[in-house]
C-alpha cells in the first residue's frame, strides 16, 4: 500500500477528531496484513485521562471488527510536523504489529518519515517473552 493513499486516509479522518481541550487534532490510517485499512481520529473527555488517542482509536476498530494483525499505520496531526506515537499507543501497537512500519507525514514540509515499530519501541512488554 502506497503511504500516500494512507497518509490521505488518516488526514480525513483527521477531521473527525474530537479534541476542544487540547485543540490538537490527529488522524491515523492503519493497514491490516490483509489489506484493509482502518482509521481513528482522537478523542478527548472533560475527564483528560479518559481521552482516547488517534492510534488506539483505530487498532480498536480494527481488534473489534476481528483483525488482529497489522503491517503500517499513518499518523498526522494539526501540529502539521512529524507526530510520534505516544508510549501507551507504541505498547498498545506492538500487541498487533510484529515488523510493524510507522509512517509520519510533515504538513509543513510536505515529506515522509519512516520507522520500524521496533525501533520505536525495544524491548515492548510482552508477558510471553522469555
Ligand atoms: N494524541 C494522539 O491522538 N496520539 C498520540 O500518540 C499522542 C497524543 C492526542 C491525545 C490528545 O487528544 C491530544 O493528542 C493532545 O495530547
Amino acid at each position: 500500500m502506497e503511504n500516500d493513499i494512507l497518509i490521505d486516509y488518516a488526514k480525513k479522518a483527521m477531521g473527525n477528531a474530537y479534541a476542544p481541550y487540547s485543540g490538537f487534532s490527529v488522524g491515523t490510517a492503519l493497514l491490516t496484513v490483509d489489506g484493509e485499512i482502518f482509521t481513528g481520529c482522537n478523542i478527548e473527555n472533560s475527564s483528560f485521562g479518559a481521552t482516547i488517542c488517534a492510534e488506539r482509536c483505530a487498532v480498536m476498530k480494527a481488534v473489534s471488527e476481528g483483525c488482529t494483525s497489522f503491517s503500517k499505520i499513518a499518523i498526522v496531526s494539526s501540529g502539521g510536523n512529524y507526530t510520534y506515537p505516544c508510549g501507551i499507543c507504541r505498547q498498545f501497537l506492538s500487541e498487533f504489529m510484529e515488523d510493524g512500519t510507522v509512517v509520519l507525514f510533515d504538513d509543513v514540509i510536505g515529506e515522509i518519515k519512516e520507522y520500524s515499530l521496533d525501533s520505536l519501541i525495544p524491548f515492548a512488554f510482552n508477558l510471553n517473552r522469555d
